[in-house]
């Protein structure tokens, strides 16, 4: 599918999909602590995305079994919840959830530490936050999709860790991933042209170590290669004719 541009109505709605959004990672930032399954995560996130009469969109997207897609550690992204996996004091956890709203998507993932969490996986999960807002001072008319990506990518390097390739952020609409693709490193081709009215979701994903990674035999778990720690930090956003209205943040 193409790049879209979106009206006037519908950025109304990718707003209030959003905003709902921002609130079911405000909720579930709170039950994060020691003794809690990822299946839990899962649960109180779909819980509360239902309540707001919104569907869970990852819910059995190309056949993923649950609502939330919670990462611990070495796993980079699309972790399944699970009964038997519970967070432990030092964990770092990613949630990454995603809801539809009269027809529009919004997409955000958070890393929170459990309890007290190693200097390593702070500075960690602070330089991937901040490399998405490095990144967005390039999500402006006149810039390039390649600018984004560079600049998280050399804020990350600069801060010695690496960047994930296997995976990418991407358009979002009526559809959880349309068009463009959206690396967070730099590519050899400079990438579409930003413009007004583009909802795109930027969403870094960093580790501690090298930048490869393993696809889980069950079809969806990303790991670090190396077994060092990885964060996700992403955001739905809108390009105006300044600067990017982040529509995830409250
Ligand atoms: N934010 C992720 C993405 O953009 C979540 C989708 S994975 C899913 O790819 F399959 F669980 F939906
Ligand atoms: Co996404």
């Amino acid at each position: 599918m193409s790049v879209t541009i979106k009206s006037p109505r519908e950025i109304e709605l990718m707003r209030e999909s959003c905003r709902r959004l921002a609130i079911v990672h405000a909720e579930l930032e709170k039950i994060i602590a020691p003794g809690i399954s990822t299946y839990d995560i899962d649960r109180k996130g779909e819980e509360i995305i239902r309540d707001f009469g919104c569907i869970p969109s990852f819910k059995n997207y190309e056949g993923y079994p649950a609502s939330i897609c919670v990462s611990v550690n070495d796993e980079v992204v699309h972790g399944i919840p699970s009964k038997k996996r519970i967070l432990k004091e030092g964990d770092i956890v990613s949630l990454d959830a995603g809801l539809i709203y009269q027809g529009y998507h919004s997409d955000a993932a958070r890393t929170w530490g459990v309890g007290e969490i190693s200097d390593e996986a702070k500075r960690l999960i602070e330089v991937t936050n901040r490399s998405f807002f490095e990144g967005i001072r390039y999500a402006k008319p006149g810039y390039h999709l390649r600018d984004i990506g560079a600049a998280i990518q050399a804020y990350v390097e600069a801060n010695g860790f690496s960047v994930v390739r296997d995976l990418c952020g991407h358009g979002i609409g009526t559809h959880l991933h349309e068009d463009p693709e959206i690396p967070n490193f730099a590519t050899h081709k400079k990438g579409l042209k930003i413009m007004k009215g583009m909802t795109f979701a930027i969403e870094p994903m960093v580790t501690a170590g090298k930048y490869d990674v393993w696809w889980l035999d069950d079809d969806w778990t990303v790991t670090t290669q190396d077994g060092s720690l990885a964060a996700h930090y992403e955001n739905t956003i809108l390009i105006t004719d300044g600067e990017p209205e982040i529509l995830t943040l409250i």
